[in-house]
């Protein structure tokens, strides 16, 4: 069995992470029996500084041949001033409108061992395990028109029947495997994008009598996400809250560094963490490759129907924080302070530890 995958390391700690979690693929790979061909592109800043643009022709082919893409990170400081269309976010938007990556899965759970990592109180999030369905190729992000000059600048918040049907039913669909309670999160006591929103999700919901349905307005959802996670289980929403509040629920977990994302289409899958580049700290060999290195094994769940190498990504993560092993970000008192290649290091050994366990019938997941 053999795999195509675009690798696009982009900016910052965007080349850090994915290095750390192509190792981890490969690994994977070897135990598997399953060949990974990877190659790598510019993509986001390193691609303007090269080429003048920030996604070239080339790259949206690679991907459109490929099984799978792998992307860090784009953006930074230094291209902030371009204008909208050159800038290194404008490469992932186009990514993911021309592969048709409508569908963008953001699970946030707890690690037992991380549960003194986040700024909430443990018995808040003991337990929490969420999935937030961020609609991916609509809204304020892609509506026309938009644009700047001195005297304003204006973005278009739209959403079309078909985007919105689409992704509801997809969230209905994993309602029904999960605990089949399904939040639709809007703002619709303001806004007719909402309003219309919720009239299809709600029309949808006909077809999913199993699956008990609430509507809530984006301002108390991200209040409630903090107050009580636990009450979430599926939680859908319109592009621009699904950024937002991913990176709230991001807490719930400890860091932003935990959260791993899928991107998936009718025919294409997009790969990556849910945070940025993070100028601050990148070229330092501390960023947390956890997120990447989970965002494979939602590869290996989506695109290549690998679940058992997906559960031990996510048993040799447990594993690794069990044994106190931690980047900076997830650091406590009493914890042992990592890179981001010793904490790949030790993902990889561990993963390969329990494979053979397994394969010895010492231990079941
Ligand atoms: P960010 O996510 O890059 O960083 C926010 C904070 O979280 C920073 O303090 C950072 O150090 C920390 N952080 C993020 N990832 C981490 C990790 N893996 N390990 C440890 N700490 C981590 O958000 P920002 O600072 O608002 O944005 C920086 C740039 O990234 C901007 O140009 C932005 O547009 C871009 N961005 C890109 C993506 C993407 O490519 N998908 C996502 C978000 C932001
Ligand atoms: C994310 C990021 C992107 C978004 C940016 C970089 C375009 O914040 O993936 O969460 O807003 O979708
Ligand atoms: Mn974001």
């Amino acid at each position: 069995m053999s795999f195509k995958v675009a690798l696009l390391p982009g900016d910052g700690i965007g080349p850090e992470v994915t290095t750390a979690a192509v190792d981890v693929l490969k690994s994977a790979g070897e135990k598997f029996n399953v060949e990974f061909v990877l190659k790598e592109f510019a993509v986001g800043g390193t691609s303007y500084d090269k080429f003048g643009t920030p996604l070239t022709d080339e790259v949206l082919q690679a991907c459109y041949d490929s099984d799978a893409v792998l992307l860090g990170a784009v953006g930074g400081y230094k291209w902030d001033l371009l204008p909208q269309d050159l800038k290194p976010e404008a490469a992932l938007l186009k990514l993911r409108k021309s592969l048709g990556l409508y569908i963008n899965i953001r699970p946030a759970k707890v690690y037992n061992a991380l549960i003194n990592s986040s700024s909430l109180k443990p018995e808040v999030l003991k337990g929490t395990d969420l999935l937030i369905l961020r609609e991916l190729t609509g809204d304020v992000y892609f509506g026309e028109p938009r644009g700047i000059d001195n005297e304003k600048g204006f973005n278009t918040m739209i959403y079309t029947k078909k985007e919105v049907e689409r992704i509801a039913r997809y969230a209905f669909e994993v309602s029904l495997k999960r605990k089949k309670r399904l939040h639709s999160v809007d703002k619709a006591n303001v806004l007719e994008t909402s309003q219309f929103w919720r009239k299809i999700v709600n029309e949808i919901g006909k077809d999913y009598p199993a699956v008990s349905v609430e509507h809530m307005y984006v301002d108390n959802a991200a209040m409630q996400l903090v107050r009580d996670p636990r009450q979430f289980d599926v939680v859908l929403t319109q592009n621009m809250f699904g950024d937002i509040l991913s990176d709230i629920a991001a807490m719930i977990t400890g860091s932003l560094g935990m959260l791993p994302s899928a991107s998936l289409g009718n025919n294409y899958a997009l790969y990556e963490p849910v945070h940025g580049s993070a100028p601050d700290i990148a070229g330092q060999n501390k960023a947390n490759p956890l997120a990447t290195i989970s965002s494979v094994g939602l590869m290996f769940t989506h695109s290549f129907q690998m679940n058992k190498a997906a559960e031990l990504i996510e048993e040799a993560i447990s594993r690794t924080l069990n044994s106190g092993y931690r980047t900076p970000d997830i650091y406590q008192p009493g914890n042992t302070k990592v890179s981001t290649t010793k904490m790949r290091d030790l993902i990889i050994e561990n993963f390969n530890i329990i494979y053979d366990e397994q394969a010895l019938g010492v231990f079941t997941l």
